[in-house]
């Protein structure tokens, strides 16, 4: 399957911008009472409000997409039965295929790696949406109210998810190039 223009100059602004937070997460010291914040901080900040906008208009491209197509989202088919039930007929497949060794390959999108993208694409969401609630809602000496306190936990509980997914997608992705189905050159060229 070919992605359209749009779709991959947004993807490659998340993957580039997903993968600097993450990093700039391991070395900024974020402000609170008594301790100021360092350089990467504002980075991180900034970057997160930024990628809030961009994974928005993913989202929002991915359900037009899939409107003018006449076609369900492949990305969330949590919804749908019918989409359920594709999916867990597409997670059996791929386990025997894996049984004998081998990734499945296809013409079109595949209803269980959409999905797991689909939830990387969330989690993103959800990262930038929380991050952002933290920036606006923080006192100037980096005072949290109680609620925000719980939207700080939920942020840093979904770091090691988007490690995982930031480390296993694109792997996934390698694999399925050097398996020939020119994985990488359909996400990643931009004629
Ligand atoms: C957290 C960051 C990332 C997120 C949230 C993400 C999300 C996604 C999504 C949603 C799609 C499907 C696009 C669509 O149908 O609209 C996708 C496809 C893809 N992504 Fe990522 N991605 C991320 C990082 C990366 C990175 C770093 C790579 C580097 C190799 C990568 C490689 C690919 C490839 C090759 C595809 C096409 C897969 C296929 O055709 O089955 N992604 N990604």
């Amino acid at each position: 399957m070919k992605y359209d223009p749009l779709t991959r100059i947004l993807h490659l602004c998340v993957a580039l911008g997903v993968s600097l937070q993450m990093i700039t997460s391991l070395v900024m010291i974020y402000p609170k009472p008594g301790r100021l914040p360092n350089q990467w901080y504002e980075v991180h900040e900034g970057l997160g409000i930024g990628l809030l906008g961009i994974v928005s208009v993913h989202w929002l491209w991915a359900l037009g997409r899939s409107l003018a197509r006449g076609e369900a989202m492949m990305l969330f088919p949590w919804f749908s039965k019918a989409r359920r039930a594709d999916l867990g007929r597409d997670v059996g497949e791929t386990a025997r295929q894996a049984l004998r060794g081998r990734l499945p390959a296809g013409d079109g999108p595949r209803p269980l790696p959409a999905a797991v993208q689909g939830a990387g694409l969330l989690l993103a969401l959800g990262m930038a949406a929380t991050g952002t609630a933290l920036a606006i809602g923080m006192a100037p000496d980096g005072g949290l109210s109680p609620a925000l306190r719980a939207v700080k936990e939920v942020h840093e509980a979904m770091a090691p998810v988007m490690w995982t997914y930031l480390i296993v997608h694109p792997l996934l992705g390698i694999l399925h190039q050097f398996a020939g189905h020119g994985t990488l050159n359909k996400m990643f060229t931009l004629r």
